[in-house]
Parts: C-alpha cells; structure tokens; sequence
C-alpha cells in the first residue's frame, strides 16, 4: 500500500445511510467512492482501482451473492465486507463461503466496521508483502530454536515475521509434533506484545465443565466449590497473547462464547455480571481438518471464518525432509547440551537412515529418537546402527499387524512412496513411473492431484 489515501467503494442503495458512510469513512482517512446499485458499482470497479469494497448485501437488481461473484471477478483479491440486515448469520456465513472476507450485521457502529475494514486491509497486504517475500526469498530467516533450512519452512517463517506485528487472529494447522507450539510462541515473542503474558490454554486437557470457567473465569459463589472468584484465562492473557490449542476439541457451547470474545473482545465471569474488556491477540491452533469438522456441524462456520484471519500450515516433517540433518544436529547439540557431555556427530549413513523414515510422529518423534540415541551411544560418532526407529518403513507382514505405517493414510502413503520413487529416479519422471509400475501420464496425474507443480523434466 501507498501512503495514499487508501481507496474504498461503498455500495448501498439506501441514499442516507450511503451519504452517512461516505462521510464519516472519508473523516477516518479513506478516499470514498459509492454506488448506489450493483451495476454502477460493477462500472466503477472496472474503470479504477480500490483496496476494499464494503457493500450491502441486498441491493436492487442483482443479489448480495451475484454481485460479489462479479466483483471478485474483476479482482480475485480485492477484499469485500459485506453489511447485512438480515441479523441471521447464516447469510453472513454464505457470503464468506462465496469470497467475502467479512461482514458486519446490521445495525453495526462506524467503529466496527472500520475494525473490519482496517482488519481485512492489513490482512491484504500482509498477503501480498508474503507474496513479494516468497518470491525474493533471498532473505533467509533465522531464529534461535526454529530449523528452517527447507522452502517450506522458510515460508513459514516469513509468514510468522508478517502476521507477528499485527494484532490479527491467527490459525495454526499442522499434525501432532510439527511445531505448532513453537510457532505460537515465536509469533508471540517477536510481537509488540512479547513483553505481555503468553497464556496458554489445550482444550482437550480440561473437563468441559471446567473449561467455561478456566477461559473466562467465575465470580464466588457461581457454582457450588466457588468460594472465591477467579479471573480466567482472557483476562490473565490482558496485553498479551493467548493461545487456544486444539481448537477444534472446543465444544459448541463455549464456540459461542469464543465467537463473542472475538467479534466484541468482551465477556462476563460466570456467574458475574460485570462485562469484561481485554486486549488479548488470539493464536489457535488444531491438529484437525476443521474444514471436516465444519461439514459435519461440530464445529461452527461463523468461528472457523474468525479464527481463520490468517492461517499458517506447518507441514508435517517427511514434506520438508531437507530439514532433518540440521534437526538432527540441533537436538544432538542440545542434548549434549544438557548432559555435559562433548558433542556428537551423525555418520552420513545415519544421517541417511533418519532421512528416509517418514517420521509419523513429525519433529517430536525426531527429537525423542535422537535423545533416547545419544542415551545409549557413547564415542564421538552415531552410526546408522546406534539409531533405533519406532516403526519400520516398511510393510509390516502378518495378520492382524497394520498394513500401513502407523500414522499414515493411505493417500499420504502413496504420495510418499510417489516422492521416493522421484528421489530415487532424480527426478526422472518416466523412469519413476516405470519403477512404480505407473504409466507417465498416470504419475502426472498424481503428482497434480498432490499439488506437485509438473517439475522439469531430469534426463
Ligand atoms: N522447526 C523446528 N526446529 C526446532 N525444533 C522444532 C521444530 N519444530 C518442532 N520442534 C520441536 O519439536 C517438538 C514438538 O513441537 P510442538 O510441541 O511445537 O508441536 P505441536 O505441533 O504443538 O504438537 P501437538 O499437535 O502434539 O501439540 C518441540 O520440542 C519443538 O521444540
Ligand atoms: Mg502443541
């Protein structure tokens, strides 16, 4: 973004509420533009140039839906708020399926939707400040306790350098042991906020009874056993940040509290009558699809689009495999760290030997093996034999005995033995589909359905 006003496009039909927001988003530092239907707005979206378009969703002539189609059809990341009067949040929830970035119910206050509209503009060019970043990914990013040698996970730090200064809600996906953790707290420390409190809070850890009150804390006397009142998790996280492991365990009843924190940053104690302020940043996390978990209704749409302002996958260790040597030398180091003991080193059979695991358990079950490793090896080198795997990558045989490595699904088993095969060819793709037994057409087709882009052919 320039140091230019930034550009608006208001469309709403109802003349005075038009001429209101035009005023008061203009007296905010925004350069205004409206339209009073879809079709003027649809002109001048094709003649200039907008950072975000804020519109009604009911308008004369077109749909809600229709509209927002069309205009994300003249630019696919333009961001667009929808204001709804319907107060059913179920059209909200529509318009997000279909490219809206957010919304406001109406009667909203202009200082909620320019919350909304500041939200979705930094998010915007966070977006594109990560494109740029990506693409001139000469920089590396270094931190102390974080191995990043790999691409993958070079753009995962550069997207926690991002989103660490903003004050914007934040999802981490990823498998158990890929560093879910460690990403929350690196985000966290390098925030305005690092000198705040970082509270965390794993839902599945607490009985559902008790996790209403450990979140939002209770007055004396709210239940039977409270003698004294107790300020909950939000309020301890006052300035700081909050971390919300497994997010995706959170039962329905306390979704709708959490959905209130985030729209309003406002709750009460149970059994309390005071509402609450606080001024906490959100960092989720969930080891789970929650898109699955949207499609079977456990858990709710309207949450999901909040928590998912920016979202950051970390991907699981045998996807960035590039890592493990550093990995392994780091845990090494730290271990002998711990014990006193001088520092070893891997052979590159051992190496090797770590490298071609695929590692269900991700970076713990990396750094459990290296520490029980260096438990029982002494001398100055470990060879491939002093390491101990949990599980064969191997077919285990026998009946009863699991046919796939334990962690794996079939399609991630697939795409690994895909990936091995292309290793083992370099990159050779007819020679990778021969070893597979696969026409070439057929592995390419594959590799699409893995997300692989076609990678240049190795003769
Ligand atoms: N890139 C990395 N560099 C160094 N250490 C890492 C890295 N990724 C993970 N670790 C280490 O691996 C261990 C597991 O990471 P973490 O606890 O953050 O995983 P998680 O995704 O939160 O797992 P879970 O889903 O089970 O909660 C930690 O000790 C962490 O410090
Ligand atoms: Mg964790």
């Amino acid at each position: 973004m320039t140091s230019e006003k930034p550009s608006i496009l208001i469309v709403e039909d109802e003349a005075k509420l038009r001429r209101l927001l035009e005023l008061q988003l203009s007296d905010e530092g925004f350069a205004v533009r409206s339209a009073g239907d879809a079709e003027a707005a649809l002109r001048l979206l094709g003649q200039e140039s907008f950072d975000i378009v804020v519109t009604d969703f009911k308008l004369p002539g077109m749909s809600g839906l229709e509209f927002l189609q069309a205009a994300k059809r003249t630019n696919a990341d333009l961001p667009v708020v929808i204001m709804t009067a319907y107060g059913t949040v179920e059209t909200a929830v529509e318009a997000m399926k279909a490219g809206a970035s957010d919304y406001v119910l109406k009667p909203f206050s202009l200082a909620e939707l320019v919350l909304v509209v500041r939200k979705e503009m930094a998010a915007r060019q966070l977006r594109e400040e990560n494109r740029t970043l990506r693409e001139a990914l000469g920089h590396r990013y270094q931190y102390a306790n974080i191995i990043a040698e790999s691409e993958r996970m070079q753009a995962v730090l550069a997207l926690v350098e991002r989103v660490a200064t903003t004050n914007a809600t934040v999802l981490l996906g990823g498998e158990s042991g890929v560093g879910k953790d460690l990403i929350a707290r690196a985000i966290h420390e390098h925030s305005r906020r690092s000198s705040g409190p970082f509270i965390k809070i794993n839902s599945t850890a607490i009985p559902e009874n008790l996790l209403e009150s450990e979140l939002f804390g209770y007055e004396k006397g709210a239940f039977s056993g409270a003698t004294s009142s107790k300020p909950g998790k939000f309020e301890l996280a006052d300035k700081g940040t909050l971390f919300l492991d497994e997010i995706g365990d959170v039962p329905p009843a306390i979704q709708v509290k959490l959905l209130r924190v985030l729209q309003d940053r406002e709750f009460e104690r149970l059994g309390g009558t005071k509402t609450l302020k606080v001024d906490v940043r959100l960092i989720a996390a969930t080891n789970r699809d929650l898109r699955a978990a949207l499609e079977e209704g456990t858990f709710r749409e309207d949450l999901y689009y909040r928590l998912n302002v920016v979202a950051i996958d970390i991907p699981p260790l045998r996807d960035h495999k590039e890592d493990i040597p550093a990995l392994a030398n780091f845990f090494a180091k730290k271990c002998a760290a711990e014990s006193g003991q001088p520092p070893q080193e891997f052979t590159p059979q051992a190496l090797q030997k770590l490298s071609d695991f695929h590692w269900p358990g991700n970076v713990r079950e990396l750094e459990n093996v290296i520490a029980r490793t260096l438990t029982f090896s002494s001398g100055t080198q470990i060879n491939a034999g002093d390491i101990h795997l949990d599980s064969q990558p191997q077919r285990p045989a026998g009946e009863g005995a699991p046919i796939l490595p334990p962690g794996m699904t079939l399609e991630q088993w697939e795409e690994e033995m895909i990936r091995e095969a292309l290793r083992r060819a370099n990159g050779n793709k007819s020679q990778a589909a021969r070893s597979l037994g696969l026409s070439r057409n057929a592995l390419r087709y594959r590799l699409s359905k893995m997300g692989v882009p076609d990678p240049p052919e190795k003769e």
